[in-house]
């Protein structure tokens, strides 16, 4: 692996098989706090613009004992992101200043992938590790958790598992539930109040959840994972941040309810999660999984400047152009015209685009998207036809008619992202050819994402980029999901 930026670049066999053996692999060095030989030629650059005790400190130390250079970078105030410096810049400095492996933490989403994504496309080589972006994803804390769990219980199968407290705003129960959901027969259990309650695209990786509001309902739990209120995080929602402070506790009482074995862990730092009289309980083990994260963070420098040089497929495809017909349109009409039911609902065009299948409401989304340099002559669209035909039949479909005019490739991708069921229909000197985007995969240039806390309404070089993802659309950088009108 190069980068880490978010557990969902990661397959079941690749966190199961190769990253928890690759942090085991170090847990002895670690113990002994054994130093390599040193390798001073190797350079981890640690930025950490939002707090941290434990990610920016088991860096730092797993840096020393692997005789790495280290540039350890505390706060926002430290560097000039807060003169109003880009994050594009910021990667492109530190990079050039020798960084083999950069990890930066930062409450802007997306912003390790851009900045990732940005050092590949301008050849440095460097590996670039999320440590937290937002609330968005905590790749390497899962890695430790993992690890955690493997010595701990010794499987990651059949498991009941519970979570507690911010569900909504902890990234680290989202990076977790990631991995988790690669496990068989897992079944959730989820402690909130409902202004922080687990967002559904984490929700819907599970078949079976249990939702409630008292920690009653963890008492058959093999594994309990408590998050912090993210105070920081409420912005401009004071009630509910009210209503959630202090609603859970685990205190001697609810401790008694609980499976003997059970192992309750937290990424910490914990705030009222814990009454004070539990903490040396044995089934809290919270500070030895954070120790974890010394060896975790070994493997992922080690394999990170391993691999650093590897360029990276980290964009999909934008996807394929598939020719459904291609036939004279004299051949076309003729076909056509034998057809039982051939309304012609619109004037014929011999020059131009149709375009097909638009489900209903959407021909005015798409509408915008045809200007500019989406057009290759930039006349516009003709008409759009809109539920109704003369034969008074309801279609089930709108059309687009670009007469003259012809959308560009990557219109047509950025349309059929939007819409996957339309068909471009192209008709072009003296021809017709039926034209569908298979499996398209990337929408770029058009858009904005509704997520204010996304690097891509941060950063002037940052583009909205969102991947398609069933009913809905996925923003490429913040991860988060929406529905396909919210982006355009
Ligand atoms: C967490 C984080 O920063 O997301 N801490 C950590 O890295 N171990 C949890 C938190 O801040 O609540």
């Amino acid at each position: 692996m190069k980068h880490i930026l978010s557990i969902n670049d990661f397959t079941r066999s690749e966190l199961f098989n190769e990253i928890v053996p690759g942090g085991k692999g170090y847990i002895q060095q670690a113990r002994a706090r054994k130093l390599d030989p040193s390798t001073p030629e190797k350079k981890v650059t640690i930025l950490m613009i939002e707090p941290t005790t434990r990610t920016g400190g088991s860096y730092d130390e797993a840096g020393r004992l692997l005789g790495w250079d280290r540039n350890v970078i505390m706060g926002k105030e430290a560097t000039s992101l807060v003169k109003s410096e880009s994050y594009a810049n910021t990667a492109r400095i530190l990079a050039g200043q020798g960084a083999d492996v950069l990890v930066v933490r930062s409450s802007i989403e997306g912003s390790q992938r851009f900045m990732a994504e940005i050092l590949d496309a301008e050849g440095y080589c460097v590996s670039v590790q999320n440590a937290g972006d937002g609330t968005n994803q905590h790749p390497t804390q899962t890695f430790l958790d993992l690890l955690t769990i493997s010595e701990k219980l010794g499987r990651f199968d059949n498991l009941k598992i519970g979570f507690f407290g911010d569900l909504k705003y902890g990234r680290t129960v989202h990076s977790l539930l990631c991995a988790l959901s690669h496990c068989k027969n897992i079944s959730l259990v989820l402690v909130s109040d409902p202004a922080t309650a687990l967002p559904n695209q984490y929700k819907n990786l599970f078949s079976d959840v249990l939702e409630s509001d008292s920690l009653e309902a963890l008492h058959d739990c093999d594994i309990i994972g408590g998050l912090r209120l993210q105070e920081e995080r409420f912005e401009g929602d004071p009630v509910a941040l009210q209503r959630a402070r202090g609603r859970f506790c685990i205190d001697q009482k609810v401790l008694a309810m609980l499976k003997d074995d059970v192992i309750i862990m937290h990424p910490m730092p914990y705030t009222t999660e814990f009454h004070p009289n539990i903490i040396g309980d044995p089934r809290l083990i919270c500070v030895q999984q954070a120790w974890y994260g010394i060896p975790t963070r070994m493997f992922c420098l080690t394999e990170g400047y391993n691999n650093r040089k590897n360029t990276t497929g980290q964009r999909g495809q934008a996807g394929e152009m598939q020719i459904l017909k291609s036939l004279s349109l004299d051949k076309y009409w003729e076909e056509r015209n034998g057809r039982k039911k051939s309304a012609t609902y619109f004037r014929p065009i011999s020059h131009g685009t149709v375009i097909d299948h638009i489900p209903i409401g959407f021909g005015k989304r798409i509408q915008p998207l045809l200007t500019g340099n989406y057009l290759e002559l930039n006349q516009g669209v003709e008409h759009l036809i809109s539920n109704k035909n003369p034969n008074e039949l309801v279609l089930n479909k709108e059309m687009l008619v670009l007469e003259g005019d012809f959308p560009t490739e990557q219109a047509m991708i950025n349309i059929a992202s939007l819409a996957p069921s339309v068909t471009f229909n192209v008709i072009r000197e003296g021809m017709f050819k039926k034209l569908k985007i298979k499996k398209p995969s990337l929408i770029t240039g058009i858009g904005r994402c509704p997520n204010k806390n996304c690097i891509t309404n941060r950063d002037p070089e940052a583009k909205a980029t969102f991947v398609p993802n069933g009913q809905d659309i996925k923003c490429h950088n913040c991860e988060n999901h929406f529905y396909r009108e919210e982006i355009i």
